[in-house]
């Protein structure tokens, strides 16, 4: 694929990979364009760099629909009416659901802090250090149904820093923004 896809970011936290996104678009490392920034949580300082970046944010909270679907068909037609054309998942603290997944067939794609189908799901940097490994690291893929298991587009390695989580967690968070981007416009330059 050539030229500049248009892409929404979904986010329930800090941000830090949008950022890295955003910042690779304005370097002229990756070639598309952030039409909408979706949260979950709208307290999220993802929100923040979104305003910051003049990037528009659909900040809507699940649990104000009658259900999933009907959040997701909410959250669709705003991505319609801005012709998204891919969703990135960055840090989106749920589980993508039907209306979502038909809408997006193999266009939806996450990151994951571990070498999946190691420690998937919450906490995946707290599972590894708490199982003792050596070695983790940062997994993109496509989104299917599961819990972090779709079809893996890049994986790559980082040393853990023996009992210590926030060094291991810098050195994981500094991987998934390089990562993400690179793997991005890879993907997209097909
Ligand atoms: C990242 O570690 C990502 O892999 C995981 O959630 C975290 C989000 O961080 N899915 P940030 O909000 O992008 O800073």
């Amino acid at each position: 694929m050539t030229g500049k896809p248009k892409f929404a970011v979904f986010a329930s936290g800090s941000g830090s990979n949008f950022q890295a996104i955003h910042d690779a678009i304005e370097a002229g490392h990756l070639s598309g364009t952030i039409t909408l920034v979706v949260t979950d949580k709208p307290d999220a300082f993802v929100v923040e760099r979104a305003r910051i970046a003049g990037i528009e944010t659909l900040a809507i909270k699940p649990s104000s629909f009658s259900s999933k679907e009907v959040y997701e068909q909410e959250v669709l037609q705003n991505l319609k009416e801005l012709e998204v054309e891919w969703i990135i998942l960055a840090g989106y603290m749920r589980l993508v659901g039907n209306v979502l997944l038909e809408a997006y067939p193999n266009r939806i794609i996450n990151i994951h802090p571990s070498l999946l189908p190691a420690f998937p799901g919450k906490d995946a940097i707290g599972q590894a250090m708490a199982h003792g490994v050596k070695v983790t690291g940062v997994t993109v893929h496509y989104v299917d149904a599961g819990m972090d298991t779709g079809p893996i587009l890049a994986q790559a390695a980082v040393e853990v820093v023996d009992g210590d989580r926030k060094q291991t967690e810098k050195r994981i968070h500094a991987l998934e923004h390089e990562l993400y981007t690179r793997t991005l416009q890879k993907l997209w330059s097909r």
